[in-house]
């Protein structure tokens, strides 16, 4: 846990994590219905409005962004955003104003001006509908991301949103059919792709190094359980508690599922087909709110709860004949892992459980091979920004190389590496896996978000061309580009 998140954690008011409510007595298991799959699958027989894959919008000398939630992760993006040239931080939104207090104390100590401010449980949708912004970037609980983003769009802005940027197959057309309709970016704020050991596989991959992708693995295996999930001063409301009620998937594919979905040139070159998810039952997050709410009485509504299977396991299947697995589990005791397993005709990489590694034949080759690759092959953006990114933190800077990468696409008119097709391609895993464990792990289809374009899309520009031109303040004596 990074030093920041610790403070956030000790310093965020009990009282506005604390209340339960929003519970039913007993909630019920959901997933997605026979009519949600009919009218996805109408959708896919219909056109593009526009391609937004590839699309370079007019550019914007200073991007005035507004941050809407501002908990553990937008209270840091705050901080990280403030380093970046030619923004303005000009909107603050959080549903609690002692939150946006803090973040305007952030902005002041990177001596950067106050911002408007928004508060109260709607207050965001204010601030979409204001003039003057030309980013809603947005880390709330999951359930707004697709509201804010479309609201901002709705209303002229780009929209960058957390993770995972859809809760529903629904939500996942709103993004797109809003995105091609404005002609606004909606992008999915998938820092793992910006991760060094990912950019050079998927530099690798591109280089054809590793061959001829055949299969992929990827996961989000982290145990949140104790310091998180069941944290009254963790997550506002313990919203993220209540997501893991009555929702039995993958509830975060795309940690694990995007930086390899770009290796394999998904919605460019190749699609998602179909999968199939199968999950355990759960173990222990019932059992811990029983034992919970022996001693503390917060916890009754929590206990006796359909709880999602701990781990779920979700395999999917390519256009092109390529196989990807998932894997969620917040909620064992394991090691962190992402996986992050590429492998292809001629080599594999995978990341955990570490050592990173690459192997070109039967064995793994030597760490001073693989550091040699890291220089032949990391792409230039590892080279432009990484140091710094390292300096400036967030996830060991892969959060930096992604906001300064965005921030530097909007300001010289470039595509964006994530678009609203990767965002709904990713994202849908969400319902889908739990269509597929509701129905005992039958195959569903995934829907071709992009109508057809994956066959003529280019895949992501790893080139810096037409770029690298924002610069990153200097506030931190040894910070230089
Ligand atoms: N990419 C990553 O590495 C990463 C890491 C952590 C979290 N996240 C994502 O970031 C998002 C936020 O997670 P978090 O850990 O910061 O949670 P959090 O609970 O700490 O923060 C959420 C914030 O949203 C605010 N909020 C709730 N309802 C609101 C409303 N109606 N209007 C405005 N604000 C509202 C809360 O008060 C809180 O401050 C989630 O989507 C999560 O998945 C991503």
């Amino acid at each position: 846990m990074s030093s920041n998140r610790r403070h956030f954690l000790k310093n965020i008011a009990v009282g506005s994590g604390a209340l339960a409510a929003g519970l039913p007595a007993l909630a019920k298991l959901t997933g997605t219905s026979d009519d949600e799959m009919n009218q996805s699958d109408v959708r896919v027989q219909s056109s593009q409005q526009f391609n937004m894959c590839g699309y370079a919008a007019p550019k914007i000398e200073t991007v005035r962004i507004g941050v809407i939630g501002l908990g553990q992760r937008g209270s840091e993006a705050v901080e990280r955003l403030s380093y970046i040239d030619g923004i303005e931080i000009v909107a603050l939104c959080d549903k609690y104003p002692d939150r946006v207090a803090a973040s305007q104390k952030t902005l002041e100590k990177m001596k950067r001006p106050r911002a408007k401010e928004f508060s109260g449980e709607e207050g965001w949708k204010a601030l979409c509908d204001s003039p003057d912004i030309d980013l809603v970037y947005t880390p709330t609980p999951w359930h707004l991301h697709t509201p804010i983003a479309v609201r901002a769009m709705l209303n002229g802005k780009h929209a960058a949103t957390e993770v995972a940027a859809a809760k529903t197959l629904e939500e996942c057309w709103q993004l797109v059919e809003t995105s091609e309709k404005t002609r606004k970016h909606c992008m999915m704020l998938e820092n793992c792709c910006y991760d060094f050991f990912e950019l050079l596989t998927l530099n690798m991959a591109r280089q054809g190094m590793l061959g001829e992708i055949v299969h992929a693995e990827g996961a989000y295996i982290h145990d949140l359980t104790k310091d998180w999930l069941f944290n009254k001063n963790a997550y506002a409301d313990m919203w993220r508690l209540k997501e893991n009620i009555g929702h039995n998937g993958n509830l975060y594919p795309t940690h694990g599922l995007g930086p390899i979905a770009q290796c394999m040139n998904i919605n460019r070159g190749d699609k998602f087909d179909h999968l199939v998810s199968m999950s355990t039952n759960d173990f222990t997050m019932n059992a811990m709110a029983k034992k919970l709410a022996e001693k503390d009485d917060f916890f009754k509504p929590y206990a006796d709860q359909p709880y999602r299977g701990n781990m779920n396991t979700t395999l999917i299947r390519s256009a092109l004949g390529k196989t990807i697995m998932v894997q969620h589990d917040v909620s064992t005791i394991r090691p962190y892992s992402r996986i992050h397993l590429v492998s292809g005709t001629k080599g594999a990489a995978q990341k955990w459980p570490g050592p990173e590694r690459v192997a070109f034949g039967h064995s793994w080759i030597k760490k001073e091979e693989l550091e040699d690759l890291h220089k032949k092959y990391s792409p230039p953006i590892v080279n432009h920004i990484g140091k710094i990114a390292k300096e400036v933190g967030g996830h060991g800077g892969m959060d930096f190389i992604m906001d300064w990468r965005l921030i530097d696409c909007l300001r010289n008119g470039l595509p964006l590496d994530q678009d609203v097709y990767d965002a709904a391609a990713w994202s849908c895993l969400v319902p889908l896996s739990q269509r597929s464990v509701a129905k005992k792990s039958r195959t569903v289809d995934i829907p071709d978000f992009t109508r057809g374009a994956w066959q003529k899309n280019k895949p992501v520009d790893l080139t810096l061309n037409g770029g690298a031109t924002t610069g990153v303040r200097d506030i931190k004596p040894d910070l230089k580009m």
